[in-house]
């Protein structure tokens, strides 16, 4: 097994002739898939999946020579782009800065079932798997596959002593005398349960451990991995000197359950482990929009134990671990006695005492850990959030937007930005009009704005139009991993605005001098789901701000 990178002198050349080559810029998880490949992180994969490779893989959980592979790996472009390519045609593939990562000799062009190989290769085509859901909104329609000439690493410029290839990993093994080496899969920060499972195991098979998070696209709302990278070392730091390394391993999960227990494996192979852990609900993604669990907890174990030995890894099983406070120790859940207590705390509620500013129990975590997810995650009221307003012009949005700012400033001495829809078609708007096409960019540009706020613990109101559903439902999932998004939807009806017709707008477009005015001959679709609904006619503009302000009460954002 050799990496797929060439020499200096074939680099030369390479680069040379690529001049002539089309380049495709890689999105985040083409470059991690690209760097699984060319590091051979993904042996006996060469390349992208050719379509017999795909269609083999699908069915089979092999590619079309026989090696066992569980989970399609391909390069997928837009149409109009495929269209430019031919057959045996060589692109550079680049990343967002235009590094040339690697040459693709196309081997093959294919349009793929999209629904069949969610079907096939997640177990569901329900959009609630974040797979399903990537390649249902984010996939290209067609797919490359073929070869790869290695010429550069993706750039990475955080915790480099942590980067490892396959090769770099098993020489550092090589050097501190390992021979055993159990491997850790994480998307998650690392508490005492996790630990326990790795010293427990470490102990029964005399092994050393590899802490192996990953560090490439992980479950939507995951902790990012700087902060899971500082938890990991200090996690590293409670084994024995010399018996536990931590390495960052840049995979985009699929959250693929059994599958991609099995590729997790495979690639822990690669890197040289013997052992590999695999616990209750292995790369789960959680429960379908009909509430039942996509895969079974224990589905991952059974498909590794199938293939453990034709991979050459060793499974080590885990069942759920609890702690039992008669014993203050921890144990799986079926060892637990009947006049046992056995406590847990899943990752909502670690979340929940997190926002509150609770301590976390010392039983649950260590107090470095701690530490760390304690600043990360300041409490509720420490932290930013973003109002979004949505209403038909002239129904007051901007009324009770002011009316609000003007209540928090008065309460806190928290900082508050308001993104008023005239004022940002003023400054960060002002070329745009009021097409399909501009309304999109110019509510992405406040989402983007009112993230940024919310990141840095400010509060943003915005109270734009935004008539199109799956622009605010972009704009909740741009803003709500750094705080809560708010949406109020200002109810005031259509007769209502046009009777107001405070800015003359109404009568303009009626007269047909303003074209494509929302609510005349543009769409307003209305919220489904907002968290409040204020009506801007029936009550005075103060009714309802006090109203926005008791909801913001009870997520506790605004206590001093
Ligand atoms: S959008 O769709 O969210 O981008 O619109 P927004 O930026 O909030 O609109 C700001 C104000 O532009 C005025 N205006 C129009 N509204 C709707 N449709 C058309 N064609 C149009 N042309 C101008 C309107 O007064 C909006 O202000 P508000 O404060 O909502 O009344």
């Amino acid at each position: 097994m050799s990496d797929l990178f060439v020499n200096t002198a074939s680099k030369e050349t390479i680069l040379k002739d690529s001049i002539s080559y089309k380049s495709w810029t890689l999105n985040p998880r083409q470059i991690n898939d690209v760097e699984m490949l060319i590091t051979s992180s993904f042996f006996p994969l060469k390349g992208f999946m050719t379509e017999e490779d795909y269609l083999c893989v699908l069915d089979t959980m092999r590619l079309k020579g026989g090696e066992l592979f569980p989970l399609p790996i391909y390069l997928d472009v837009p149409k109009e782009f495929a269209e430019t390519i031919n057959i045996s045609e060589s692109i550079c593939l680049r990343d967002p800065e235009g590094l040339i990562i690697a040459i693709l000799k196309v081997e093959s062009i294919y349009s793929p079932n999209k629904i069949e190989e969610a079907i096939k290769a997640y177990g569901t085509s329900d959009e609630s798997h974040p797979a399903v859901a990537y390649l249902n909104h984010q996939t290209h329609e067609v797919y490359l596959g073929g070869e790869l000439i290695a010429l550069n690493h993706p750039r990475h410029f955080d915790f480099l002593e942590y980067r490892d290839t396959p090769t770099s990993l098993k020489l550092k093994y090589k050097k501190l005398g390992w021979e055993k080496v159990i491997a850790f899969q994480t998307r998650n920060p690392m508490h005492r349960a996790h630990f326990e499972i790795l010293q427990r195991a470490a102990q029964d098979e005399d092994a050393c451990v590899l802490i192996h998070p990953v560090v490439g696209l992980t479950k939507p709302g995951d902790l990012d991995h700087f902060i899971r990278t500082k938890c990991y070392k200090k996690i590293v730091q409670r084994f024995p000197e010399n018996s536990a390394m931590l390495s960052l391993l840049p995979l985009a999960m699929r959250m693929a359950g059994p599958r991609e227990a099995l590729l997790h494996a495979i690639i822990r192979k690669n890197y040289g482990a013997t052992h590999f852990i695999v616990g209750r609900d292995h790369a789960g993604p959680g429960k379908d929009s009909a509430g039942n669990e996509i895969y079974a907890p224990y589905d991952a174990q059974e498909l590794v134990a199938k293939y453990e030995d034709e991979i050459g890894i060793k499974m080590i099983p885990f069942k759920m671990q609890v702690y039992v406070k008669e014993r203050s120790a921890f144990s799986s859940v079926e060892e637990v006695g009947d006049n046992e207590t056995a406590l847990n705390i899943s990752g909502t509620e670690l979340r929940s005492i997190l926002k509150l500013g609770n301590e976390i129990p010392e039983w649950f975590t260590f107090p470095e850990v701690s530490k760390i997810l304690q600043e990360a995650y300041p409490k509720s009221s420490n932290q930013g959030f973003t109002i979004f307003f949505t209403g038909l012009s002239g129904s007051g949005k901007s009324t009770i937007a002011n009316g609000l700012m003007a209540k928090i400033l008065e309460k806190t001495n928290k900082r508050v930005t308001l993104l008023d829809g005239d004022i940002v078609r003023q400054h960060l708007s002002s070329e745009l009009g009021f097409s399909k096409e501009h309304r999109d960019l110019n509510i992405q540009r406040i989402a983007y704005v009112a993230s940024e706020i919310t990141k840095h613990n400010g509060i943003a109101i915005c109270a734009p139009i935004a008539p199109y559903s799956l622009q605010r439902l972009r704009a909740r999932n741009l803003i709500e991993p750094f705080g809560n998004f708010i949406e109020v939807y200002v109810s005031t009806s259509l007769k209502e605005c046009e009777a107001r017709d405070v800015k003359g707008l109404y009568a303009k477009a009626r007269k047909g001098l303003i074209k494509g005015f929302t609510g005349l001959d543009d769409p307003y679709e209305e919220p489904i789901n907002p968290e409040i609904v204020v009506d801007g006619a029936s009550s005075s503009p103060n009714t309802e701000v006090i109203k926005i302000l008791s909801f913001i009460d009870t997520l506790n954002l605004l206590e001093s």
